[in-house]
């Protein structure tokens, strides 16, 4: 994932933002770069393709000295890995910088505006929109104060951002701003830091500045001014904290879980960008792990997963079936590898896992590559045994998922299977994105919509309070949100050990329904999708019965939310990225319950991360 370092104050700034860089490596990156001020008024630009060592090499070849600067790693998404993407980048003088983590949702029509005024870009990335409009609003306005041109430039954007700024006009200031990516600001000594991420700052400082969405920051060696965008004065005092190097790697959030649960808007656009670009709606053919021919050619699906992955299974296999019109079937790894499993050349077989490592996972993929079947991995750790095993990766890019729970490796798992579904309609004839289709328009929106959802927290941890003290709760959905259901109520058994079912909405009748009463919280998924009215209706027997409806809806319901007894309305998006959103809610809720009943959040008893034995 990204990282974000910037320096200002007396001393070379070069091997503090290598140093930097190098603490965020644990982060995952495929290129990176640094740009230093010098005494004479020139930004130099330092980038490379690849891993730090590369960048280090291009440097101790010819150092950039100045005391001002800013340095990137980034994992791609706008645009492959590469020299010309990396960060950071320059406006079309040369004189402006920016390094910036997130996604600008409205760049294209940003693009086109600059490219009719014939401003050159040179990157495919969205962050170069940002120092290219930045460059232009300069040309057009030379006498205005250069972090005034800055801010008019921010409020344009659209989407998610942690941005720095350096201009050669204004030495030893760098603009900050976030909307979105988590950035902080370290307090030294006559001199200031900015970083992504404490850790990259700890070595220098332990006096810590967390910036809030929506903050404006003009840093100097001196001075920390903190603005709203519109120039209305915002108050950050700063934080001394204790941290070990462990407690960095959190970010400030007190748990693995919850600093990955807020991760997800940032993941979610990292495995998009690998492989389909939202300008043309063209897949990569390598980083979707198989070939359109092969595709086209198979039977059908067999997916093999366990856990969360295999809930991750049953949304691909309905997005699957209902875009690309292939039948799916999904097993658990454990049983399809003692079962008569009776695939062949002409089924694709999908192994679904976060670590690559489950056992289980790892025999039913080899089963099924000894009946000659071919096979498919959607992983999230390069190089583990199934991304080996397989003869191709569909790559999630969660980052490294420490907090024993899966949460971002879902619903990056359920990103990338959309994406398959929608590759796989291609490669068999039932049509291709075209740009502007409602489904790539819903990936270049989910990120926000994902951020909304975040935004349901506080309301969430009043509800926690209900279910803390629950037996049992029963969990429903229908369609796509059956394995929602599931994953909501895996997720709150795994952390808080309360007894959790997820059930098909209209399947509860024939037993579960038993079981209502006014002492079992049902949380039900009630979207506005094909079903609703069918699960609205399941949900009045919940009523019926007295049991206590906790009801997910969409914005402006009208029918479910005027009977549940708590209602959260989660943000709409395109239905086949519908279950990316809704299940961020349930992973909060099992999240805060966990905490009031004093669990041990990121590793609950007899579980492990990577399960390796049978
Ligand atoms: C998820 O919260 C669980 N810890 C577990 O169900 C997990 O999803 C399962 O063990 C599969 O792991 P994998 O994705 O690494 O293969």
């Amino acid at each position: 994932m990204c990282g974000i370092v910037g320096y200002v104050g007396p001393r070379e700034a070069t091997p503090i933002l290598v140093d930097g860089l190098r603490r965020l490596e644990y982060r995952g990156y495929d290129s990176a770069g640094i740009a230093v001020l010098g005494a004479d008024g020139l930004v130099r630009v330092t980038r490379s393709e690849g891993k730090l060592g590369n960048l280090t090499a291009r440097i101790e070849a010819e150092p950039p000295s100045g005391r001002t600067g800013i340095g990137h790693t980034r994992w791609a998404t706008h645009g492959r890995p590469s020299e010309e993407n990396a960060h950071p980048h320059r406006d079309a003088s040369g004189r402006v910088v920016v390094i910036h983590n997130g996604i600008i949702e409205n760049f294209l029509p940003l693009k086109r505006e600059l490219l009719a005024r014939g401003v050159p870009f040179t990157s495919e990335t969205d962050s170069e929109v940002i120092a290219q409009a930045i460059g232009a609003a300069c040309a057009d306005a030379p006498e205005a104060p250069f972090g005034e041109v800055v801010r008019t430039v921010l409020s344009r954007m659209t989407g998610m951002y942690a941005v720095v700024v350096l201009s050669a006009d204004e030495p030893g200031v760098l603009y900050v701003a976030k909307n979105g990516p988590p950035i902080v600001l370290g307090l030294g000594a006559d001199e200031n830091l900015v970083a992504s991420d404490a850790t990259a700052l700890l070595s220098h400082t332990r006096d810590l500045v967390f910036l809030e969405d929506g903050d404006f920051v003009r840093l100097t060696a001196a001075s920390v001014a903190v603005t709203a965008l519109d120039g209305a004065p915002r108050s950050r005092p700063a934080r001394r904290v204790p941290w070990d190097a462990v407690a960095a790697e959190k970010g400030g959030y007190p748990h693995f879980m919850a600093k990955e649960i807020a991760e997800q808007p940032t993941v979610v656009v990292e495995t998009v960008g690998h492989k389909l670009s939202l300008e043309t709606g063209h897949f990569s053919e390598d980083a979707m792990g198989v070939s359109p021919k092969l595709l086209a050619d198979v039977d059908r699906v067999v997916v093999v997963a366990c856990g969360t992955s295999w809930h991750a299974g049953l949304v691909g296999k309905f997005l699957l079936e209902e875009v690309a019109r292939v039948p799916v079937e999904v097993d658990y790894s454990a049983e399809f590898r003692y079962r008569k499993n009776l695939v062949g050349p002409r089924t694709l077989v999908v192994g679904i896992s976060q670590s690559g490592e489950t056992a289980d996972t790892v025999a039913a993929l080899t089963d099924a590559k000894r009946a000659g079947a071919p096979t498919v991995g959607v992983v999230n750790v390069p190089g583990s045994a199934i991304a080996r095993l397989v003869d191709g990766v569909l790559a999630t890019h969660a980052g490294p998922e420490i907090g024993v729970a899966s949460t971002k490796a879902f619903t990056t798992q359920l990103v990338a299977l959309a994406l398959l579904a929608y590759y796989a309609r291609e490669a068999r004839g039932l049509g291709r994105l075209e740009p502007g289709d409602p489904f790539l328009e819903g990936l270049a929106h989910l990120p926000v919509a994902l951020q909304q959802a975040l935004a349901l927290e506080p309301a969430i941890e009043k509800l926690s309070r209900a279910l803390a003290h629950a037996r049992d709760v029963l969990y429903l959905g229908r369609g796509a949100h059956y394995p929602v259901a599931l994953e909501g109520a895996l997720k709150l058994k795994e952390i808080s050990y309360i007894h959790a079912e997820g059930y098909p909405a209209g399947e509860m009748k024939h037993g579960p329904i038993a079981l209502i009463d006014g002492e079992l919280p049902v949380v039900a998924l009630a979207p506005r999708d094909a079903l609703y009215d069918k699960v609205a209706s399941n949900l009045r027997e919940v009523k019926a019965r007295e049991g206590r409806l906790v009801a997910l809806v969409s914005p402006g319901d009208e029918d479910v939310s005027t009977f549940a007894d708590e209602t959260l309305v989660v943000p709409e998006i395109h239905p086949a990225l519908q279950p990316v959103v809704s299940v961020v809610p349930l992973q909060l809720l099992a999240y805060h319950v966990a905490r009031r009943r004093g669990c041990d959040v990121d590793q609950p008893r007899n579980l492990a991360k990577s399960v390796t034995v049978e």
